[in-house]
């Protein structure tokens, strides 16, 4: 890699802005429902605080379009980020004020000041100059280990390294690694996993994996327009009629290049979209006019299990049906299962499949968890982060 890492520069005694990302999910109440981010940040802050810095943390929170929003304050990560440290966080209220610039001052080695939500300044958004410089003046030095904002060209992201020396933190560091790996050099067979509702946003990795992998195994809602585009009569399943073009052009791609694109020959299909519907599995030439379907069927799962048993290298991005409703969850459930029994190298993006491998016990058997929902299928897609661009060289 030839950005420098946190590892190449002197830290004791200065002051670090530390951009992370600690955009958690949180329930009706305010309460966070997954710290997977929270505990990813931790090595980056742990040797921060060993090597003696002063450490500033920004983060957003969800999307509060530029204005103060009460239930997106920072104060429940900071309480999650002081047990974790064990230590105490000084929550600030504003992104900026005479209060965090007197506090930055005061501020001792090992110290860690967490500041208010980023996206409450609409000006985060809009990766204005002077609040890049403004954030810039609170530190020495900028370190980027938000991975997964990495693809927003934002003020705490892009537009402060212009005016401070600009490196990677760890965590950041070792995401561009393991989903380098993936498209430099895979072992084969690569078996690539796609599912979930919109094709418009895997398209684009679909292509340039094109290379890479060996087979596409192909679920969840998006994988209705391909069977359209080849003339399948899907009935009221999920379809993206702007993509059906793009859809054919893909699979004919495919086929030229000796690979397999492979897409359900059974689906679960329901008369409503409802946890409760009536429900029937059905082959894929008889999808009923008024149905649409929700999860693959048993001889797809047998036929994607067979396939993954073979693969060295797994990447899985979307569930294979709607996992949330027990009805609907076991094509997403038996994937799960299957690629930890595979003896591949196991890669998982994307929120929910990431909730699919906890709600089924299977996360920690996983090689590696992106952080990174957009940013991850952007790197996967051959983009170039702005955020990660914007670092210093070697
Ligand atoms: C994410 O959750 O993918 C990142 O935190 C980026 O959030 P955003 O999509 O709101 O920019």
């Amino acid at each position: 890699m030839n950005k420098k890492s946190i590892k190449d520069i002197d830290v004791k005694n200065k002051k670090i802005f530390v951009r992370v990302d600690l955009n958690v999910p949180l329930d009706d109440e305010g309460n966070i429902t997954d710290e997977t981010r929270i505990i990813a940040s931790l090595p980056t802050i742990d040797y921060l605080i060993k090597n003696n810095a002063k450490i500033i943390l920004a983060s957003h929170l969800g999307r509060p379009k530029g204005k103060f929003v009460e239930k997106l304050k920072m104060d429940p990560v900071a309480i999650a980020l002081g047990k974790h440290l064990d230590k105490e966080i000084k929550k600030m209220d504003y992104v900026i004020s005479d209060k965090v610039k007197n506090e930055v001052k005061d501020l001792r080695s090992g110290d860690i000041l967490l500041l208010e939500n980023l996206r409450f300044d609409p000006r985060e958004k809009s990766n204005d100059d002077n609040f890049s410089r403004e954030l810039a003046k609170l530190a020495d030095i900028y370190v980027n280990d938000a991975f997964g904002t990495s693809h927003r060209k934002h003020a705490s992201m892009v537009g402060i390294c212009k005016y401070i020396p600009s490196v990677m933190g760890l965590l950041l560091e070792k995401e561009l690694r393991s989903l380098s790996s993936l498209l430099k050099k895979p072992k084969h067979p690569f078996v690539t996993i796609l599912g979930g509702s919109k094709i418009s946003d895997k398209i684009g990795v679909v292509r340039n994996l094109l290379n890479v992998v060996d087979t596409v195994i192909a679920g969840g809602g998006m994988c209705y327009t391909f069977l359209k585009s080849i003339g399948f009569e899907i009935g009221n399943s999920l379809l993206e009629e702007d993509m059906l073009e793009y859809c054919k052009q893909v699979l004919d791609e495919f086929k030229d290049k000796g690979k397999k694109f492979m897409l359900p020959e059974d689906v679960v299909v329901a008369k409503e979209f409802k946890h409760d519907s009536i429900l029937k599995t059905v082959n894929i030439e008889e999808i009923p006019e008024d149905w649409l379907g929700l999860d693959i069927g048993p001889r797809t799962i047998d036929k994607y299990k067979e396939e993954i048993m073979r693969a060295k290298t797994i990447l899985w991005n979307g569930p294979m049906g709607v996992f949330e409703w027990e009805s609907f969850e076991k094509g997403t459930k038996e994937i799960a299962y299957a690629i930890i029994e595979s003896k591949a190298k196991t890669v998982v993006g994307g929120g929910d499949t990431i909730a699919a491998v906890k709600k089924y016990s299977v996360a920690d058997k996983i090689s590696y968890i992106t952080t990174g929902g957009g940013a991850s299928l952007k790197f996967l897609e051959g983009v170039k982060l702005p955020a990660v661009e914007a670092l210093n060289n070697k």
